[in-house]
């Protein structure tokens, strides 16, 4: 595996690959890597020739007063990990590369009204800082497909938006959420949880679960009231709920009857860690 951070030697070897009639997959990561990275590469594998991942912390999706400068860099431990998954290429851009004017004269993406919402609204600015950083990443890579974990589901829908809406030549693959043994969904920052959390934290997988069941159970009708039980279950387990949000799969408003495909969406503090997680239900199964 090569490391690279330099953008016109990967540009050369992806251009190589693609001359070669190679089909080339990409991972865009801030680095930190768990298992659930490691199957997005593992199914980037199973999908193209090549893998590419990248490894940037990108300051743009941080809001003021959050985890930029505690988000875990772990580049050594990262690179081993990759290589034993059989990553052919790994990108590690420089600051100055991708923001060279600074954060304030970046021009940047910004996809309507998706980002507005749930995580977007309770963090303004992250989306168009993810929207603007898989953008410059896809040009510098010129992937074929790239692959990210549907446990960030928001994020999946607005960085699908963004290549349907700007006709980028990527196909966007969204890879099921790897959980731990009790239900967790892996992320970089379940680290930040102490020992008693950790212990509590999969109650938001729980909390998801139970909702889920009384949707089936109840109809959508019963939305808003299964939110409030939803919150007041995480709150009665130490969360600091930011949301439970039960929303049409696709569009990610509020469900409305007749709505069959949907997405139970969840995100709360636990300490000092904000957790997300999601569900997806089907209501004609
Ligand atoms: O999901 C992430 O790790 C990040 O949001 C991403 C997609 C790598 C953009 O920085």
């Amino acid at each position: 595996m090569q490391t690279l951070s330099d953008p016109h030697r990967l540009h050369q070897l992806v251009r190589q690959w693609h001359q070669a009639g190679e089909r080339v997959a990409f991972v865009p990561t801030m680095g930190n890597l768990h298992d659930g990275h490691i199957e997005l590469v593992h199914q980037a594998h199973a999908r193209a020739d090549r893998v590419v991942t990248s490894i940037f912390v990108n300051p743009m999706q941080f809001g003021p007063g959050e985890d930029l400068d505690a988000y875990p860099r772990t580049l050594e431990a990262d690179k081993q990990r990759l290589f034993d998954a059989g990553c052919d290429l790994l990108f590690t851009p420089e600051t100055e590369l991708l923001y060279p004017s600074g954060l304030n004269q970046q021009t940047f993406v910004e996809v309507p009204g998706l980002s507005d919402l749930h995580c977007g609204a309770s963090r303004p600015g992250h989306f168009r800082g993810v929207a603007t950083i898989v953008c410059k990443l896809f040009n510098l890579v010129q992937p074929d497909i790239a692959c990210f974990g549907e446990k960030d589901y928001q994020q999946l829908a607005v960085l699908r938006a963004m290549v349907r809406d700007l006709n980028m030549p990527v196909e966007v693959i969204g890879i099921p959420t790897v959980r731990e043994a009790d239900g967790l969904a892996m992320s970089s920052r379940n680290g930040y949880l102490s020992e008693q959390e950790r212990t509590v934290a999969p109650e938001l997988k729980r909390t998801l679960d139970i909702t889920a069941q009384a949707l089936k159970a109840l109809g959508v009708d019963t939305r808003a009231e299964l939110e409030a039980q939803a919150e007041a279950r995480l709150a009665k387990h130490g969360f600091k709920p930011d949301f439970i949000r039960i929303c049409h799969g696709d569009t990610l408003a509020p469900a409305q009857p007749g709505d069959t495909r949907l997405v139970i969406l969840a995100a709360a503090q636990l300490g000092r860690a904000r957790l997300i997680d999601n569900l997806t239900v089907d209501l004609t199964e």
